[in-house]
């Protein structure tokens, strides 16, 4: 109990600490007063070659590969660079060519998980630098890298994965404007207006995890379902995925993430009052493409209705439309388009947490998984 600090369980421990991992994955690898990103001496790739560089791999497992989707979305927004992201599994069956001007990032909380070190090491036989993004100091991943990143998120021990992952995302976020600095795709200002944002990120997590006890009594009304859909555009698209991984892996509940826009193509027939829908639906009002994505959404939402689902949304604070078509609406602080993904699976993860405990199961340890698959 003393190492739960309290807590029940570890993945509960974990949510909570989001706040500082964040914080701990930020702050000493940048500066306010210079607008810089400072993760050169970690990176260990020179400015000559990042600057050369004309695409980005990214292989990773599970959640990791989550992290690395939202990764996807940002370096192609900030830098305008191709960003692949591969799952570790598969990455060599597809045997992908790998060009002299490309890096590949590794992502993985462990740091030992097998798919992801055969990746790394094929991706090297082939002429790639690897950065390791990982959580354990040492790992065998971490050795075998050209530059590691660590996400400082502090031990993880419930097998589902949270804090690591919300700090594998802020520090992608990160690399990519660390990228953009070396490149000059990102002026001073916009550096300074991006640290600004990274620095507020804990003390919003913080505000996000205020809304523990909704997640709760939303897991006390949907803990009968046996399905779920969960929705997102964009960078929220791997947060929808994660979402309904978290259900999944610890409440064995049935979960599908999926892209909103691909509903209309087949899942839209599996959408009716037995088929809840978690929606991400957040939006921000500085970005075009935002506004325009959220604007699609509540037409989904409006539709989802008319086929009386009961609908879940996660809206930016100060949103009335969603919440009046939504059963329920869970608020997420305003943030960049790019940043707000971090917030957005805290929720989520709560109401994993919570149908898990309502069912009695054990959430820190669910049955068939374990930490690191290492075989
Ligand atoms: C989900 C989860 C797994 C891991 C995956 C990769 O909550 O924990 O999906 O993300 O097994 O593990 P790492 O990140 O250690 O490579």
């Amino acid at each position: 109990m003393s190492e739960k600090d309290g807590f029940p369980h570890f993945m509960l421990k974990e949510i909570f600490e989001q706040p500082q991992a964040l914080k701990d994955a930020v702050v000493s690898r940048v500066s306010l007063a210079e607008a810089e990103i400072r993760i050169a001496n970690e990176i260990r790739i020179s400015s000559e070659e990042l600057r050369a560089l004309r695409r980005i791999n990214i292989v990773a497992s599970g959640t990791s590969r989550h992290a690395g989707m939202a990764g996807q979305y940002m370096f192609q927004d900030l830098l305008h660079l191709f960003a692949d992201v591969d799952y570790a599994s598969e990455y060599e069956y597809r045997n992908p060519p790998i060009g002299p001007e490309e890096i590949t990032i590794v992502i993985t909380q462990s740091g030992e998980t097998s798919d992801t070190l055969a990746a790394q090491r094929l991706a090297r036989r082939k002429g790639s630098r690897t950065i390791a993004v990982t959580n354990v100091m040492k790992s065998t991943v971490a050795k075998e890298a050209d530059g590691v990143l660590y996400t400082h998120a502090g031990p993880e021990i419930s097998i589902a994965s949270t804090k690591a992952f919300t700090a594998q995302m802020a520090v992608l976020f990160l690399l990519s404007t660390y990228l953009g600095q070396v490149r000059g795709n990102l002026s001073r200002e916009a550096l300074r207006g991006w640290i600004e944002e990274l620095l507020a990120l804990p003390e919003k997590a913080d505000t996000v995890l205020r809304c523990a006890d909704q997640c709760r009594r939303l897991a006390d009304q949907f803990r009968g379902f046996e399905d779920f859909l969960f929705l997102g555009r964009a960078v929220h698209f791997p947060i929808a995925m994660d979402g309904a991984l978290k259900l999944k892996e610890v409440s064995y509940v049935h979960a599908e993430g999926y892209p909103a826009g691909e509903t209309k193509h087949g899942p839209n027939a599996l959408i009716d009052e037995n088929l809840p829908v978690v929606i991400i639906a957040t939006c921000d009002q500085n970005d075009p493409g935002s506004v325009t994505r959220y604007k699609k959404s509540v037409s989904d939402v409006l539709g989802f209705k008319k086929q009386s689902a009961r609908v879940i949304a996660l809206a930016t604070e100060g949103d009335t439309e969603i919440s009046e078509i939504a059963d329920h609406t869970i608020f997420i602080p305003r943030a960049p388009e790019l940043l707000a993904p971090i917030l957005e699976i805290i929720p989520l993860q709560l109401f994993a947490y919570h149908v898990a405990t309502r069912k009695g199961l054990d959430v820190d340890r669910p049955r068939n998984l374990v930490k690191s698959v290492q075989e």
